[in-house]
């Protein structure tokens, strides 16, 4: 007899929690936080909660305390605690592709045990991250030579994806700390400008190329790398020179041997460390070659005091927990289709564009774990950019239009760049004073008889009104340290983690980047043909690969 078929498990919004829920925001929904705030006076220090060197405000949200109790009531129906065990113990919790998630093994302290089937992996990610310090050390020192002699001052990570986008965010986020004798680029894209204009003005006897792809098949990085390595030998007259100036981080020792270079000059990671989680990993050479090796490990110590917080916090007061349930709370009940990030810091210029593929990469995803198709909404669009710039861009339609835009404002206490003014306040003051200014306004808006009692003309008022009851989450941190940076970057991670369960998704696979992946495989040849090949594209495919053949040149 055939095993029956298992059984669907039962959707999301049929459980008690999500119904609760769905009840009480009927009832809430209306709710202003002005009143909120006028019927506790204490909400603003109640609803805050820290952990891992962090502070979060997250009193501006329009919830109640039965609010937070049912969100809470659904974290535990749908077992966030369990799965969250389960990612720590080393589950395989990646089904799709059958493998474990364990990001936080690369950040686990030197005699601390994660097993995978049956082995402890913990010794291998501190013998990677060992070589990594002492290559790092070599090439910072000088004492790594290029093929002519010459000391490498300039490194070029070619990536893309998880294989760029971390190391890309972190090396702007930890410039303060970075060694700046040395030129640190990145080039990931397939467009030959972007390789052309990072190497246009560089030195190929003092060059290093990192590449960097968790598989090695990767078609823009490969492409890249086959064109960087034309570069260097045109640049050095020799393929010997290559062994001097090509390392490679990848999980795929064979394709970077067929690539040319030396195993030896390669940092290896696993299968269970996914692309997008993989900042904390080899992946993070070149940022570490940036930063030093000192930095590089205080970062990963901001990792594991944020995991051990996620890990040991009770659900309430734990901040990747909270955060994540905030986000369910707007996305699946009020309907919110984004979320913004707004770092009150120039260095975390491109913390929300890392967040875009950490958040919708993972949660993009329209099938539970089971195959069913879901039946409510899962990851928003993620985006964002940093203050006070923004403010002047596109917070006009976060204050005033018609969207609602859940907000995290991220903001430190100290400048890395203490700057005073002539009169008086520092910079870092007027900036902060922006961050306190920008959440109060968004919560509290100013009501028609305060614009009328401003003078303003009863024409005028409507366009002056800010209706307010937007929601905001306040990050606080002292200064933006290394340590501090990793505890931020797991928070993220982690929230990501709970909203997946939550979604009862695969926050752990991609597969709907294959398609085009595919696509793109067969219109290469398409594009190149010398004679006109037969396709069989849709007709608007079909036409703008003629249009293109007859112009590419
Ligand atoms: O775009 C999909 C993706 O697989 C990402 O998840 C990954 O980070 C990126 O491509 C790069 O992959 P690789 O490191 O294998 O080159």
């Amino acid at each position: 007899m055939s095993d029956p078929a298992p059984r669907p498990a039962p959707s999301r919004t049929q459980l008690p929690a999500w119904q609760a829920l769905a009840a009480h925001h009927a009832e809430v929904a209306g709710l202003h936080l002005r009143d909120l705030f006028a019927a506790d006076p204490e909400r603003g220090e109640r609803l805050t909660a820290q952990g891992a060197g962090l502070f979060l405000d997250y009193s501006k949200n329009r919830v109640t305390d039965k609010t937070l109790r049912l969100l809470l009531d659904l974290a535990r129906e749908v077992g966030v605690e369990q799965k969250r065990d389960a990612m720590f113990a080393g589950e395989r919790l990646n089904v799709t592709e059958g493998r474990a998630v364990l990001h936080t093994a690369l950040r686990a302290p030197r005699d601390a045990v994660v097993m995978v089937d049956g082995e402890n992996v913990v010794p291998g990610v501190h013998e990677v991250l060992d070589r990594m310090a002492a290559f790092a050390d070599a090439v910072r020192s000088g004492e790594w030579r290029g093929a002519t002699g010459q000391p490498i001052r300039n490194v070029v990570n070619i990536g893309i994806g998880g294989s760029d986008l971390g190391p890309v965010m972190a090396s702007e986020a930890l410039k303060f700390y970075a060694d700046r004798n040395l030129t640190l680029r990145f080039v990931s894209n397939v467009d030959g400008t972007d390789l052309m204009e990072k190497t246009r003005d560089l030195d190929p006897a003092q060059t290093l190329f990192i590449v960097s792809s968790k598989t090695f098949t990767t078609q823009e990085t490969m492409a890249n790398a086959a064109s960087a390595r034309t570069w260097l030998i045109a640049g050095l007259g020799d393929e010997s020179a290559v062994a001097r100036h090509f390392v490679a981080v990848s999980t795929n020792a064979e394709a970077v041997q067929g690539f040319g270079i030396d195993p030896a000059h390669m940092f290896g990671f696993w299968d269970w460390v996914g692309g997008r989680y993989s900042i904390g990993s080899a992946i993070g050479l070149s940022l570490m070659i940036a930063v030093g090796p000192g930095h590089f490990r205080e970062l990963l110590a901001g990792f594991h005091d944020m995991d051990e917080h996620f890990r040991t916090a009770p659900l309430g007061a734990n901040l990747p927990v909270l955060l994540g349930l905030l986000g369910v709370w707007y996305r699946n009940f009020f309907g919110a289709q984004t979320h913004a990030v707004l770092p009150y810091d120039g260095y975390l210029a491109y913390f929300p564009a890392y967040l875009q593929q950490l958040d919708m990469e993972s949660n993009g995803k329209h099938v539970t774990l089971g195959g069913q198709e879901v039946d409510h909404d899962t990851g928003p669009v993620v985006w964002g950019q940093p203050g006070t710039n923004g403010q002047h861009a596109f917070y006009q339609l976060i204050h005033q239009g018609t969207t609602l835009i859940p907000c995290d404002f991220i903001a430190f206490a100290q400048s890395l760049n203490p700057l005073p003014t002539a009169g008086g306040p520092t910079h870092h003051d007027l900036l902060t004073a922006n961050v306190f200014a920008q959440t109060e306004a968004l919560a509290f808006g100013k009501m028609r008889e305060e614009v009328l009692a401003g003078g303003v003309s009863p024409e005028l008022a409507p366009h002056r009104v800010f209706e307010g009851n937007r929601p905001t989450n306040t990050l606080l941190a002292g200064r933006l340290t290394p340590r501090v940076l990793g505890a931020l970057i797991a928070l993220y991670e982690h929230k990501v983690f709970v909203q997946g369960v939550v979604w009862d998704v695969n926050s752990f696979d991609q597969w709907g980047v294959e398609l085009g992946k595919v696509l793109a495989g067969q219109i290469v040849p398409e594009l190149t043909a010398g004679a006109e090949p037969e396709l069989r594209h849709d007709s608007s495919t079909n036409a703008l690969i003629r249009w293109y053949r007859a112009r590419r040149g």
